[in-house]
């Protein structure tokens, strides 16, 4: 079996443009909604083209479960999608670690402009420059309004989500980004190494008992096939406070060390990397040029007691590799294709000037529930390993919410022969918006448009 890239939407590989924009909408009616599509579908980048030579724009599209709905698709076959999928973002705001009352409550996404029940689709651009990306939202726009759909507009100041890479590959927070991608097998014939991990954890219309994914079996599985969920996360990053914390606890965690490396230190403990991308299981006194592209370690055997990468940094909490899990985590580690991009101007310093910045987060999968109810919830408490024994409510340093029920805003930095603890973790990001989606294959986009499903 072997995957006919035609088919599949291109997010699937790595795009290499500057700028992004994302534009939200809802349907009108079902007959509009179709004509949208089809008229979109003829401009949509697939897998089979190249990205790094074709024409701006990259254009992809993502449906939601309401999204579906309103195209008039049958509602037996969309019963049989992902659960989670299905239920949409604010039912499962727990185990997304998105709490009531907290700054990342659903509502208050969207900036309180719309509703996440009315986003029916996604449209992303990509592009190599400001101008082509307008031209490319305007073609968009003009062809929505022709087809009665409503943009939704998801700041109050009028302002669409737009991505753009400030420095190669850095991210808010100074991290270098892009390192651990999945290595995909997208042929079941080809030789496989061991490291690669089967296609099916991506696309949709294989479900077998070792991958599983919704709709399973049947037509639905039939019309979903090459298609694959989205996690679509616009996530705020407060750099002045995640600055300030580096400020005042480096020195103090670190104190035999010079106040700038006592930080640099603190930072690479939060994230499992230094800034460069120095995997700290390699490198935990340095980062090494050497190594700031590696990829190639693990944990149980080098690391098994966190002395190098702490058991709670944040890669070693999305991809814990070889570290132990609990017997009831039958399912093993979610793999995810990340396709984020940094979102508004870099700030220096530790004074916020107010602006927004942060993440247009972009996760691909072809488990939402797993995603959700596992990496999501892993993030929010650490407590899916024996590693954790000491303590399973502390949390993602970096990307937790403290106000998540039964955490503790905690960071343990184990080292030889002792161990420091960070008391009262700030919040250093906040959610403003999430969709499911789903990024139908080229033939589903066909039924989809032409009301054949
Ligand atoms: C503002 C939010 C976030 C930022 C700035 C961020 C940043 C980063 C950085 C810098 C890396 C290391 C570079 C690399 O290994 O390629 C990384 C790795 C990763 N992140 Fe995040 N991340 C964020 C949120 C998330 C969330 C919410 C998830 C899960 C849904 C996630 C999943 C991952 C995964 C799976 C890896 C790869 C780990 C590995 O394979 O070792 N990230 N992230």
């Amino acid at each position: 079996m072997t995957v006919d890239f035609s088919e599949v939407q291109g997010l699937i590989r790595t795009y290499r443009r500057v700028t992004s924009r994302h534009l939200i909408f809802r349907f009108g009616t079902g007959a509009g909604a179709r004509t949208f599509l089809g008229e979109l579908a003829q401009q949509i980048t697939m897998a089979d083209e190249d990205p790094n030579t074709a024409p701006d724009p990259l254009l992809n599209v993502g449906v939601t479960c309401n999204g579906l709905h309103a195209l008039e698709a049958d509602p037996a076959m969309v019963g049989e999608f992902d659960a989670v999928f299905k239920l949409g973002p604010p039912a499962v705001k727990m185990a997304l670690g998105d709490v009531p009352g907290s700054r990342s409550d659903p509502a208050n996404w969207w900036e309180g402009q719309f509703a996440t029940d009315d986003v029916h689709c996604v449209v992303h651009l990509f592009a190599q420059s400001d101008g082509a990306a307008w031209d490319a939202v305007q073609a968009v726009r003009q062809l929505a309004g022709s087809a009665g759909l409503t943009e939704l507009i998801p700041r109050r100041d009028g302002t669409i989500l737009s991505g753009r890479w400030f420095a190669v590959r850095k991210m808010h927070f100074g991290y270098t980004d892009g390192i651990s991608q999945p290595n995909v097998c997208w042929d079941d014939d080809a030789p496989r190494s061991p490291e690669q991990i089967d296609f099916r954890n991506f696309l949709l219309g294989y479900s077998t008992d070792k991958y599983p994914s919704a709709p399973a079996r049947g037509a639905a599985a039939d019309f979903a096939r090459n298609s694959t969920y989205g996690l679509f996360r616009w996530i705020y990053q407060d750099v002045a406070a995640f600055n300030q914390f580096l400020a005042v606890q480096g020195p103090q965690l670190f104190p035999d060390l010079p106040a700038i490396e006592a930080e640099e230190l603190l930072a690479a403990k939060m994230m499992g990397r230094w800034r460069d991308g120095t995997p700290l299981a390699l490198a935990p006194d340095r980062p090494d040029p050497q190594l700031s592209g590696s990829n190639d370690f693990d944990y149980a055997t080098g690391d098994p007691d966190g002395r190098r990468c702490p058991f709670s940094a944040h890669i070693r909490i999305v991809n814990p590799r070889d570290t132990p899990l609990d017997p009831i985590v039958v399912e093993g580690i979610p793999r995810l294709l990340r396709r984020g991009m940094p979102y508004g101007a870099p700030l220096q310093g530790v004074t916020d000037d107010g602006a927004d910045r942060g993440l247009v987060g972009m996760f691909l999968c072809a488990d939402l529930r797993k995603v959700v109810y596992s990496l999501m919830s892993w993030v929010m408490r650490n407590d899916f390993s024996p590693v954790y024994n000491g303590n399973r409510r502390v949390q993602d340093p970096l990307f937790g919410n403290r106000s998540m029920p039964g955490s503790r805003a905690e960071f343990t930095i184990p080292g030889v022969g002792s161990e420091a603890t960070v008391k009262s973790l700030p919040d250093f990001v906040h959610t403003k918006g999430t969709a499911f989606l789903l990024y139908p294959a080229k033939a589903a986009l066909v039924a989809l448009s032409q009301g054949t499903r």
